[in-house]
């Protein structure tokens, strides 16, 4: 059917080209010059208050990563009835043990040249946490709830032409309102957009590829504007920034410039090939006078998702190789940061990943711009709670207010991301009981489709029995299992869509380079040392280990895919020691909290990344004390067959086979007793050939500290951060896995010493201390570039060890 709208083709020339005649939209982001207190002070929205003894900060802000970690923070007692719990148990480290519980201020003084009486101004908050009260100049411009929710204020009438406005922000933290650590404070980016009061609608462009050839693309571009008697220019630029097509248009429907625009032969956007298309839209007036611009940034791509075959993405059957993240960066806290955000991203690619799950909330911009650049395919989840609590003061005291605000920001600030196939409306909320559980998801589910039809929406459920009953599973655009394998193949029958996706999986939990014995597969385990055994053999009541997933997923064309939880640890939900001090953060992770790998990275390598080969073993191989015991060796990989030696003599050949999950995704040689020396094992290709061979080696004492940065050089913008992996080694320069000694450091040059991490969930060290111990054997220093270029010193020293130092540099962008 042809569409009705008026737009001309042709090549528009650039006739105002006049750079002073162009009065474009700016954005300022407020980033500096804030003061932050928490103090509790009623008047400090007041102008003439006086803030000059609070702490001077950035945003993003997280105010309380810096700790001090303690119990008493979020000590509580009570029933977690999402994890089958009967008894109220006192449970400390759910929300990470850090002071995110209270109000805290800002404060920033601003002066915005280009604000003009009768242009607009917009005051952007792409997240606060939490219940955001916004003033400004004394007056209250605005309020929010939910603390993950993207917003913004007009402030035109409110802001001073010419002057310095006063901001002031007050957010409450309340107790009991979150699951895990939600960080405190303006942890995402604060902006002020000042454009004309004929302008495009904040949000208001939605940019959709609907019909796509392999000569020829349909663009359809949707544009939300103020004013009238306007134009609309649209350029297409491909991925090197040239012009590909360009289009007109002055006739407007219900409201809007709707143009379709053609793109030939174009490259379309997948994980493999995350190729980016940028739409410069202009708005012009009747004289035409350039009104507003808008580089909005897209991709080439069709989803479908259909009975027995799934998901297929540009035609192509494709299964989600997922993760679920929580939103904050370990040792960062909450506060946002592009760099941390970039080495997540890099190392779920080199795990074969290629997709993420925003659990349990809007992710940040930043990192949807990450997953259209580097290739991830994205599930955006919104809420954990709707009107039913899981905890007092969750999200249920905000959804009839704000549920529906909270969806269509979300929709609408990121709908032209390419990576975004998904929407999730819930996760495991308790209104999957009951007949207004079922009316909420319709609900929901509607308004999503209203603001976006192009995706559909899904809910991570748990109560997978109640929602085949109540039709809550059925109504869903895609049925989401968290868990409950054993329930796969009954709700793919029972629910009508055809096809299942693993929502949640696994829920697998380990401690990097700590290994338990016997080895024995078992739910809720606990150790002494509270610690989680690293043969990924361990999971909780509700949970399984990863190999039980992978039967499903290989086994059954109608499950679309799995998000793993999760990617990497996060701060709070400390199980299976909720109720043990001092575990404050996850076991779950693939990776730790530091970001290092635990040996599951290599299971779900092996399978995951087709490119590379994968042969790791595992445990490490310094058992003082375990001499003739029976310590198994595993071997992570994706080849079929592999022979393991021990000092030479080998200990046979084991070959993936079906007589259990692990046997099918694991080798594994049970009978191995320890004797100090090597381990070797090489690995056969499928015609008996040796195609790889890997070693690990006994270590002896600690001799010399080892420096490995992610990124050697760093950009000079007061943000960027070099990650820098601290080992220890023996005299050869075998890793030890063991130590645990004390480490220094110090950065000289153009950055400073932002932080470390060694990934363990019981460690009380802060994050932000120039000193902490290794865990087994390793941690991670993060170096932040300031805003001078120049070169960078790392020298980290520990008592009795050869010092070890790296050479980086930053800069200009
Ligand atoms: C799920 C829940 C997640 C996390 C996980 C731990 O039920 O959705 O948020 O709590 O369990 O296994």
């Amino acid at each position: 059917m042809k569409l009705i709208f008026k737009s001309i083709v042709f090549l528009f020339l650039l006739v105002f080209s006049s750079g002073k005649m162009w009065s474009q939209s700016t954005t300022v982001v407020l980033k500096d010059n804030w003061s932050f207190s928490k103090e509790v002070k009623e008047d400090a929205f007041a102008v003439d208050f006086d803030a000059s003894k609070w702490e001077k900060v950035s945003v993003p802000h997280d105010w309380a990563i810096y700790g001090p970690f303690d119990k008493k923070w979020d000590i509580q007692t009570g029933i977690i009835e999402q994890n089958g719990e009967k008894e109220a148990t006192e449970k400390t480290g759910r929300t990470g043990a850090l002071p995110h519980i209270g109000t805290g201020w800002y404060r920033n003084t601003f002066a915005i040249q280009e604000f003009k009486k009768g242009k607009k101004a917009l005051l952007i908050f792409e997240g606060a946490m939490s219940e955001p009260q916004v003033y400004l100049n004394g007056k209250k411009v605005g309020q929010w709830g939910y603390g993950y929710s993207y917003f913004f204020i007009d402030i035109s009438k409110d802001i001073i032409e010419g002057a310095k406005n006063t901001l002031a922000v007050k957010l409450t933290n309340e107790p009991f309102s979150s699951r895990w650590y939600p960080g405190a404070g303006l942890y995402r980016k604060v902006s002020i957009v000042v454009k004309e009061e004929e302008s495009f609608a904040q949000w208001g462009t939605f940019i959709t590829t609907p019909d796509i050839k392999a000569n020829n693309a349909v663009v359809d571009i949707k544009a939300e504007f103020h004013g009238s008697n306007v134009s609309m220019v649209t350029q297409i630029k491909d991925a090197n920034n040239k012009v590909i097509a360009t289009q007109k248009s002055t006739e407007t429907k219900e409201g809007k410039f709707h143009q379709i625009v053609e793109v030939a032969k174009p490259h379309l956007w997948s994980p493999e090939t995350p190729y980016l298309y940028t739409a410069v839209t202009k708005l012009y007036a009747a004289d035409g006078t350039l009104k507003d611009e808008q580089n909005i940034k897209f991709g080439i791509r069709f989803i479908k998702y259909e009975p027995k075959t799934g998901f297929s993405l540009n035609g192509k059957v494709t299964k989600f190789k997922g993760v679920c993240l929580h939103h904050d960066l370990g040792p960062l806290g909450a506060a946002v940061n592009k760099a941390a955000l970039r080495r997540q991203l890099t190392i779920l690619k080199d795990m074969g990943c290629n997709a993420i799950r925003s659990s349990h909330n809007m992710p940040s911009f930043e990192q949807l711009e990450l997953a259209d650049e580097m290739g991830f395919m994205f599930l955006a989840e919104s809420f954990d709670e709707w009107a039913k609590p899981k905890v007092e003061n969750g999200y249920n005291r905000f959804f009839k207010e704000y549920a529906e605000k909270d969806i269509v920001n979300l929709v609408r600030a990121t709908r032209n991301h390419p990576c975004i196939v998904m929407w999730s409306s819930g996760n495991e909320v308790p209104d999957q009981w009951g007949a207004e559980g079922v009316k909420r998801a319709k609900w929901l589910q509607d308004i999503f489709h209203r603001e976006d039809p192009t995706r559909p929406v899904t809910v991570g459920m748990d109560q997978v029995k109640a929602t085949m009953e109540s039709g809550f599973g059925a109504l869903l655009d895609i049925p989401g299992l968290n868990y409950r394998v054993h329930l796969y193949e009954e709700a793919y029958k029972t629910f009508p869509q055809g096809f299942i996706l693993g929502s949640e999986t696994a829920s697998t939990v380990s401690s990097r380079g700590i290994y338990k014995f016997p080895v024995v597969q078992k739910k809720n385990k606990q150790y002494p040392d509270f610690q989680s055994s690293s043969y990924d053999l361990e999971a909780c009541s509700w949970s399984n280990v990863p190999d039980e997933d992978f039967v499903l997923q290989d086994d059954k064309p109608w499950v679309i895919g799995e998000f793993v939880w999760t990617g990497f640890d996060y701060l709070g939900e400390p199980t299976p020691y909720d109720e043990k001090w001092p575990s404050r953060s996850s076991y779950f992770g693939i990776s730790d909290l530091a970001g290092l790998p635990k040996d599951r990275f290599y299971l779900y390598r092996s399978r995951w990344n087709k490119e590379d080969k994968t042969l790791h073993i595992l445990p490490h191989w310094n058992w003082k004390g375990r001499e003739g015991e029976i310590t198994p060796v595993f071997v992570y990989t994706n080849y079929d067959s592999a022979e393991l030696f021990i000092n030479g003599k080998s200990m046979g050949v084991q070959k993936k086979n079906n007589a259990t999950p692990q046997n099918r995704y694991r080798l594994m040689w049970n009978d191995v007793k320890y004797e100090p020396g090597t381990v070797k094992v090489v690995a056969f290709d499928s015609n008996g050939k040796i195609a790889a061979k890997n070693e690990v080696k006994t270590a002896g004492d600690p001799y010399k500290i080892v420096l490995n940065a992610d990124r050697k050089t760093i950009k000079a913008n007061g943000e960027d951060i070099s990650f820098v992996t601290v080992s220890v080694v023996d005299k050869n320069g075998i890793p030890c896995p063991l130590a645990d000694n004390e480490l220094q450091f110090k950065v000289t040059g153009s950055a400073t010493y932002r932080a470390a991490c060694n990934g363990d969930a019981t460690s009380l060290e802060v994050f932000h201390q120039d000193h902490m111990k290794l865990f087994s054997g390793k941690l991670v220093v993060l170096v932040k570039a300031i805003e001078t270029a120049g070169t960078i010193q790392l020298e980290v020293t520990g008592q009795g060890l050869q010092k070890g130092k790296i050479n980086l540099k930053s800069e200009r962008q």
